[in-house]
């Protein structure tokens, strides 16, 4: 596990690139799964800002972590923040995108995009792994969303689950930790103050909240796991 701290969002956005980019180096096809939130926001745009052309957006298919069960127009539904802050700015095909239907029938749809997955993502050891996973964390500790509450979900057999957040109870549709910990690359994006504790507490204490936080159950089997923070997200930190 690797952890890296900015001192602005800016060079954090800048390193992700970089960090992209060499895992799209000489490859024609990579296949990257994106998360909601606020930081991915501020990445999206700062790629259709400055990264129109020289990232080779025909190479990259993508697909979500996870995704409120909303129409694709909702202001809540990922796919369409995506929309607004990348999609509708870089050249990236139509046919590259894989979005999750958040406007289906949540548990058909965790069926549907299961079976999606096994088409369009690598098979590796009987199970999709992506060659990127993009997580963000929650101030609650979890990730995707599978959320503290419902963290037996993260064990779950099936490729993609139906959760449910624990305030709003709103349905959504996330990829299990079977998934996400068989990817080749996970990178977990995390800004601000208030992610500091669990941040703390996950890189740090991870033996000990691993039962309790979803976000700490990630460790993918490749070993790659990164984390970019801000310096805020990782003030807490003893490095
Ligand atoms: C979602 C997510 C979720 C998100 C975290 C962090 O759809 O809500 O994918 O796991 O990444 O909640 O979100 P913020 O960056 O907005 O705090």
């Amino acid at each position: 596990m690797q952890t890296k701290i900015f001192s602005t969002k800016e060079e954090l956005n800048r390193s992700f690139t970089e960090y992209l980019k060499d895992i799209l180096k000489d490859r024609e096809r990579i296949t990257m799964a994106l998360s909601g939130g606020s930081t991915p926001k501020l990445l999206f745009d700062y790629w259709a800002k400055n990264h129109q052309h020289d990232i080779d957006w025909k190479s990259i298919f993508l697909f979500w972590g996870d995704e409120r069960c909303v129409s694709p127009t909702d202001e809540q539904s990922n796919y369409n923040m995506t929309k607004k802050y990348l999609l509708d700015h870089v050249p990236v095909p139509e046919r590259n995108i894989f979005r999750i239907k958040g406007e289906n029938d949540p548990e058909a749809e965790a069926e549907r995009y299961s079976t999606l997955l096994q088409m369009e993502v690598e098979i590796v050891n009987a199970v999709p792994s992506f060659d990127l996973i993009i997580l963000g964390l929650g101030d609650d500790g979890h990730t995707a969303s599978i959320f503290p509450q419902e963290i037996e979900l993260w064990e779950s057999n099936k490729l993609c689950v139906v959760a449910t957040h624990p305030d709003s109870e709103q349905k959504r549709v996330s990829l299990s930790g079977k998934v996400i910990n068989n990817a080749q690359h996970v990178a977990f994006l995390v800004t601000g103050d208030a992610k500091a504790e669990k941040v703390k507490e996950i890189i740090e204490l991870r033996k000990n909240v691993k039962d309790i936080y979803p976000a700490a159950k990630v460790k993918p089997v490749s070993g790659n796991l990164i984390w970019f923070l801000d310096k805020e997200a990782g003030k807490l930190l003893d490095l």
